[in-house]
């Protein structure tokens, strides 16, 4: 609830504890996971009354170069700084690498935020990504039908060809998964490497106009759209039950035995997700994008 009501991060609130600074209806308590119910019970920090926070949701552009966590030993950057003026304490939903730039959200609404990140929910990432070489077509369908990493084979994803450079590849990719560097990960997989990655949306949200390093208030209807119920309604429509994966000729490794996933028009994942097929160069790397919607 210390948390919760802005005052600190979590281990700010367990140092709080732990020094028996916080009571609960006139008590000292000495465990953080002490249960307390908003509506009936007193809590103070210092002898001073906690409230409930309202509850924050903010968009970040998110800059190469700041980390996702609270504080860093080595003292780096973290978004916290850009963040200052906010004056409550919100988390970050998922991470992005120090490397990567774009949309992130943080909120002090931890309900949502698992929501958000549990890979059941299936919620699409979308990424524009310059990858090293340009790839061809059997890369590009191992992409879209999964690739086997380290910590097991990755969900079919949609991916789209951009441009091709002299020596890169544009492509955007959206994920349903948000496993530690996935985008990187894969490409690496298929021999390639990412050299720049851009997150532009979660879900309908997308970074749109939005100066890099600035942040904004999502609107009410942002929240309710990733909120909603819908993900997980659709993400359970989805899970049919898969065949097993048969090895492809060619070293494309192996593949789902269904063949290979039909690419979905729209760009999305079908399902009302970030990415419409009309959104070809709509998101920059510059760290300008151009409009929503
Ligand atoms: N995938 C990555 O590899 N890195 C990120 O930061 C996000 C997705």
């Amino acid at each position: 609830m210390l948390s919760k009501a802005g005052l600190g991060s979590r281990t700010e609130a367990r140092k709080w504890i732990g020094a028996g600074r916080v009571q609960v209806n006139g008590k000292v308590i000495q465990t953080p996971d002490h249960w307390v119910d908003p509506g009936k019970d007193e809590v103070t920090l210092d002898g001073k009354a906690v409230r409930a926070a309202e509850k924050a949701y903010l968009l970040l552009y998110k800059p190469k170069g700041y980390l996702t966590t609270y504080k860093d030993p080595e003292g780096r950057p973290t978004v916290y700084a850009l963040i200052e003026d906010l004056g409550r304490h919100v988390v970050p939903v998922g991470r992005l690498d120090l490397d990567t730039s774009g949309l992130l959200i943080l909120t002090n609404d931890t309900l949502f935020a698992e929501r958000i990140m549990n890979p059941e929910f299936k919620v699409p990432k979308t990424y524009l990504v310059k990858a090293a070489g340009v790839l061809g077509e059997e890369q590009m369908e191992r992409l879209r039908n999964g690739v086997e990493l380290e910590d097991g084979w990755t969900r079919p994803a949609v991916v789209t060809r951009l441009r091709n450079r002299e020596n890169s590849t544009f492509l955007e990719m959206t994920i349903t998964e948000g496993r530690n560097r996935q985008v990187r990960r894969m490409l690496e997989a298929v021999g390639s490497k990412v050299r720049k990655l851009v997150r532009t949306a979660i879900g309908p949200v997308r970074i749109g106009k939005l100066e890099i390093g600035k942040w904004r208030v999502l609107e009410r209807e942002e929240v309710n759209a990733l909120a909603g119920e819908d993900w997980f309604k659709r993400a359970k429509a989805d899970d049919r039950p898969r065949a097993p994966r048969k090895p492809v000729p060619g070293g494309g490794g192996t593949r789902d035995a269904r063949g290979p996933r039909k690419r979905q028009s729209g760009g999305g994942t079908g399902r009302g997700g970030g990415s419409k097929g009309d959104s070809r160069g709509r998101a920059r790397f510059a760290g300008r994008p151009r409009a929503k919607k």
